[in-house]
């Protein structure tokens, strides 16, 4: 995989452009101008998160994955996005699932109200003795991807300790946040001073965040508090804030009345604790066992933002593990460790994770109760050298099945024949985003090379490519499109069922080489005069740009051997 550590954070704005360019992802309803939130996958695109979903569906519910000797037991469904708007109340997604935001009266912008900063300043001294330590902070989060486990949860601590005492800082001086100025100047000044020290994840990691340049606040709320000066305007027309409920709302049936009101669900896990009675009853499940599903999600960002990384109709991959509450602890660790390892199994360097403990005013409603909730985080470009959320695994206890219990009136508590109990389980939750997961993917692979012609080759790991091989005569004639087209069927037979088998007899040698690097196709079969000759091909390798030639009747095997399957 690339060397992503190594240099500066790679351009989102030139992985954008090649999404584009190369047909993984275009903005949505593009001709109408696009609509904020929303995208779709072109033909590699599409085939890149279909392989990264089979192949996470494969290893939760087909080839689970095995403890103490033993295959984990997990089955899959598929549920409704439109269910019951009871559901929602019952899950806490009416109440509880809201961003607070803030209108600009006069320039009609809308923010989220823990993005707009209120600056506030230290003294020198106090500058100087806050980035003392934080020097150590952060001289240790550099270290990061090379960090022992100890040395991680160091820099966890160290970070907690930190926010803590920002916080405080900031609550003494009576407000909501602070920023602070090495040497008592201006606001701009000080929130440069402090971008230049810090990524926006080290930020966060304190408590505060920076958006949009200039503006600044922490996770602390103190709603009087807030402030009203608008990012846009400069002059005090910013609304209070107010909760802004998250879910899409819809009407089901034709009168479009109050009590036809629905949502479409803004997580895929409901689904799933909505289900697990019949699906005691009706396999043989006992527990501990797990439920997976693989489906899209709709929630309203305020914010959507960076590429893919949050939109407002995404997918998730979401598996609820059910278990006894005192075995727990062991699962939410076995899980956390699992997923890690499962993401670096698709191509992601372990160089560029990290998996982060929540703090407690982090936590969702429903991880409340549990042991905990962790993030395995991945760094991003736009995050570099800092890391931001790629899957959640949290405790959820038994929030959900309790409240389903409740306001459902349904008996669903699962009696335990091993241990003659009748309780809820508890429920550790890996929760992951498959298009975030893409994204990962595309931010992983992308390699730019000058030496190249296309200047840019996509690494994708090769099961996850979504062209698996392409198929080239060199020249349009001479009886090479013949051999082409034969070895393209053999090959598809064999392999496509895992990604696309390229075809292409135009173009010059050369720009269709730089086309599948762009499009990260792991090797391409050229047929040539010699092929006609002595029956061998040449395989160029994508990521060494190694020749070598093979017999043509080896070729199915030796992709096998290369790409798996
Ligand atoms: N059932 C728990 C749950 O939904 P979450 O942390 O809100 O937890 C899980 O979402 C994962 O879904 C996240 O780690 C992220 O990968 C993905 N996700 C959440 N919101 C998203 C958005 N607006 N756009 C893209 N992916 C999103």
């Amino acid at each position: 995989m690339s060397d992503v550590v190594a240099g500066g954070a790679k351009s989102m704005e030139e992985l954008v452009s090649l999404c584009k360019r190369r047909g993984f992802i275009f903005p949505a309803s593009e001709i109408y101008g696009g609509l904020n939130g929303f995208w779709d996958y072109g033909p590699l695109g599409a085939q890149l998160k279909k392989n990264l979903a089979d192949r996470w569906w494969r290893d939760m519910t087909l080839t689970p994955p095995v403890r103490d000797g033993k295959p984990v037991s997990i089955v899959g469904v598929d549920s409704s996005i439109i269910q019951n708007p009871r559901v929602w109340e019952a899950s806490g997604h009416v109440g509880g699932f809201s961003d607070p935001m803030v209108d600009c009266k006069e320039s009609k912008q809308r923010y989220r109200a823990d993005k707009i900063f209120l600056v506030g300043f230290f003294s020198l001294d106090q500058a100087k003795e806050l980035y003392a330590s934080l020097e150590d902070a952060v001289a240790l989060l550099e270290k990061a991807p090379d960090a022992s486990l100890e040395e991680r949860a160091e820099i966890q601590r160290l970070f907690q300790t930190w926010r803590a005492e920002y916080s405080q800082r900031a609550a003494n001086l009576g407000l909501p946040a602070i920023i602070v100025s090495e040497q008592g100047d201006s606001a701009e000044e000080a929130v440069a001073a402090a971008q230049r020290r810090l990524s926006k994840r080290q930020l966060k990691h304190l408590g505060v965040n920076f958006t949009p340049p200039g503006w600044a606040h922490p996770l602390v709320s103190a709603p009087e508090k807030w402030p009203r000066l608008s990012p846009a305007t400069q002059t005090e027309s910013l609304t209070a804030p107010r909760d802004f409920n998250l879910m899409f709302q819809t009407y089901v049936g034709a009168t479009a009345s109050e009590d036809d009101k629905a949502y479409l669900r803004p997580e895929t896990a409901q689904g799933i604790f909505l289900n697990f009675a019949n699906i005691v009853d009706t396999t043989r499940v006992r527990v501990p066992f797990g439920i997976a599903q693989i489906g899209k999600a709709f929630r309203n960002e305020v914010t959507p933002r960076n590429f893919i990384f949050r939109s407002r109709e995404f997918e998730q991959m979401e598996m609820e593990f059910f278990c006894h509450k005192d075995e727990a602890r062991g699962w939410l660790d076995f899980w956390v460790e699992e997923r890690r390892r499962w993401w670096m199994g698709v191509g992601l360097s372990e160089a560029n994770m990290i998996v982060r403990k929540h703090d407690d005013d982090e936590l969702a409603h429903y991880a409340k109760a549990g042991a905990g909730t962790y993030d395995i985080e991945y760094r991003w470009p736009f995050t570099h050298p800092g890391f931001g959320e790629l899957e959640g695994v949290a405790h959820r206890g038994n929030f959900d099945l309790s409240q389903h219990e409740q306001h459902s009136g349904k008996k669903i508590a699962y009696f335990d024949q091993e241990r003659n109990e009748r309780y809820l389980p508890d429920v550790i939750e890996p929760a992951a985003g498959l298009t975030r997961g893409v994204l990962a993917l595309l931010c992983e692979a992308f390699t730019p090379d000058e030496s190249r012609a296309s200047k840019v080759v996509m690494k994708f790991h090769p099961s996850m490519a979504p062209i698996k091989a392409a198929v080239y005569p060199l020249v349009n004639k001479d009886g090479m499109p013949e051999v082409g087209e034969k070895l393209v069927g053999d090959l598809r037979r064999r392999f496509g069922h895992l990604g696309l088998i390229e075809y292409d007899a135009k173009q010059s040698i050369g720009k269709r080489y730089a086309r599948m690097d762009e499009a990260g196709c792991p090797v391409c079969f050229t047929i040539d005069g010699q092929t006609l000759e002595d029956q061998t091909v040449t395989c160029r390798d994508r990521d060494t740009l190694a020749q070598e030639r093979i017999s043509l009747d080896r070729v199915v095997d030796w992709l096998g051997e290369k790409i798996g399957g």
